[in-house]
């Protein structure tokens, strides 16, 4: 009833069985609750499993979709629930909990949607109730941050929950809102990670976290566990205790599920010998990027790069001529540096900026001036991050600058060309899709610190 395009707008990926009682058993683990709360209830799944596990328990599933919603009517009502359940079609951050007489669990798998599709009215206000509680909001949060959020603002003392969403809010900036509620507010018990070979969505891949709290706890530790089967998720138990304090420290929180690695003998990792570092945020690549033959503005300000990954993958191993590719504008940040002749092109691009709304771009704002771009400079390796495919690790004989879709590696100390050459061949021959991490949808994505971490032969030695 619903195309795979309407689902993904709307987040809609249902949770299989055996994670849904595994969650079910968790919260079992506690005071029986007197309310269940489903937040985003799809087709009920975890309303009538945790409505059958509590029969004392009024039962509230939150909707958006009023087709999912009948659904959900339909199968409490055929698991005899319906007395004891109200399925509320509305958006669940409007929706108000009210208060009852015991505690209540919030249950459930907050919808996957990234922030292009959330409308500035939610991300106003995510804003504005994350500031009420002394926190920042970033734009860019996807939909399940504003479900924990949500979460966090409607609880009270003593209730329970448990969520399974992306794994996502673990590391990226964005997620450093549900990384503070966690530690502070939700009161986070344990978080179980869950690797995407487990399949825990029919019909996504990716990384998932099932995160356990309890509204008012503050515990000293939280435990993380990384799951690799579903029969690992059987129960929701175990896991490293991490001490709320390293937690705190931490900006990225599933290096901490890692236990000490054993390197082989003869390799090393990456990051031992180059630094590596995602390419500079346009914040509006189809204006800063241009075609450098048709451009008006001076040729020092004109910088080749590589700007889609196919120019990587079309590459072949090395990028010998910029000639093909398209060229960034990154102006100086002192304007005052351009001399008379270049001052004219240089304002007219800038008033059209303007007229477009460039200058107001929120990475343009957070700039240092935002007229000036910041590319890096050349990285003598190149390497896509993020692919249905392992990536593409390119030497960079042209000596091109890239933006955000590339990585670029840069030697702690000089190396020799054909040392460059060689650790090309060896990340090439050792990398493997496994080490990354994959999103929904499929897609495997490096971080620079995981690109650092790949393990390669010692080249040093070899040489
Ligand atoms: C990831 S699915 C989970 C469905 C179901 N709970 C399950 O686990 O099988 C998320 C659900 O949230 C719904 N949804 C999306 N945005 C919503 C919103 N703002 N408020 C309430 N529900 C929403 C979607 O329609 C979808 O049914």
């Amino acid at each position: 009833m619903r195309s795979a395009e309407v689902r993904r707008r709307d987040g809609a990926t249902y949770t299989p069985r055996a994670i849904v009682s595994a969650m079910v058993e968790w919260a079992a683990s506690g005071k029986p609750p007197r309310r269940v709360i489903d937040p985003g209830s799809g087709s009920g799944r975890f309303a009538v499993a945790a409505g059958l596990r509590f029969p004392e328990a009024s039962i509230v599933a939150v909707e958006l979709d009023p087709v999912a919603a009948v659904l959900s009517r339909a199968n409490l009502a055929v698991r005899g629930l319906e007395r004891r359940a109200s399925v509320i079609v509305e958006d669940y951050r409007a929706f108000s909990p009210g208060n009852v007489r015991g505690p209540t669990l919030y249950i459930g798998n907050p919808p996957y949607v990234r922030h292009h599709q959330i409308s500035r009215h939610w991300k106003e206000w995510l804003t504005r109730l994350a500031r009420d509680r002394g926190l920042t909001a970033s734009q860019l949060a996807g939909l399940h941050v504003h479900f924990f959020l949500a979460t966090a603002a409607g609880a009270s003392a003593g209730d329970r929950g448990v969520f399974i969403t992306s794994a996502e809010w673990l590391d990226v900036n964005y997620g450093a809102l549900v990384r503070e509620l966690v530690l502070d507010g939700l009161g986070g018990q344990a978080i179980h990670v869950v690797a995407p070979d487990a399949q825990a969505f029919e019909d996504a891949q990716t990384t998932a976290a099932i995160t356990c709290f309890q509204i008012g706890s503050r515990p000293s530790s939280i435990r993380l566990r990384r799951a690799k089967t579903v029969h690992d998720l059987v129960r929701l138990e175990g896991g490293q205790p991490v001490p709320r304090e390293r937690l705190a420290e931490a900006r990225r929180w599933s290096p901490l599920l890692r236990t000490a690695r054993k390197i082989p003998e003869g390799h090393i990792e990456l990051g031992e010998i180059c630094r590596v570092h995602r390419g500079a945020v346009t914040g509006a690549n189809g204006f800063w990027i241009v075609d450098p033959e048709t451009c008006e503005l001076p040729e020092r300000v004109l910088f080749r790069a590589v700007t889609r990954a196919r120019e990587l993958f079309a590459a072949g191993g090395t990028l010998a001529r910029p000639d093909r590719l398209r060229a960034v504008v990154d102006l100086p940040a002192d304007l005052d540096e351009l001399d008379q002749s270049e001052r004219g092109p240089v304002e007219r691009f800038l008033r059209a900026a303007r007229r477009l709304g460039v200058h107001q771009g929120y990475i343009a704002r957070h700039r240092r001036a935002w007229w000036s771009v910041g590319l890096r400079e050349p990285a003598p390796i190149l390497a896509s991050y993020m692919a249905r495919r392992p990536p593409a690790i390119v030497r960079n004989l042209a000596d091109v600058r890239h933006i955000n879709i590339a990585h670029g590696l840069y030697p702690r100390e000089p190396l020799a060309p054909q040392v460059l050459d060689r650790l090309a061949a060896a990340l090439r021959k050792s990398i493997d899709v496994g080490q990354g991490r994959t999103y929904a949808g499929g897609l495997t994505k490096f971080e620079p610190k995981e690109m650092e971490r790949l393990l390669i032969p010692d080249i040093m030695k070899t040489a």
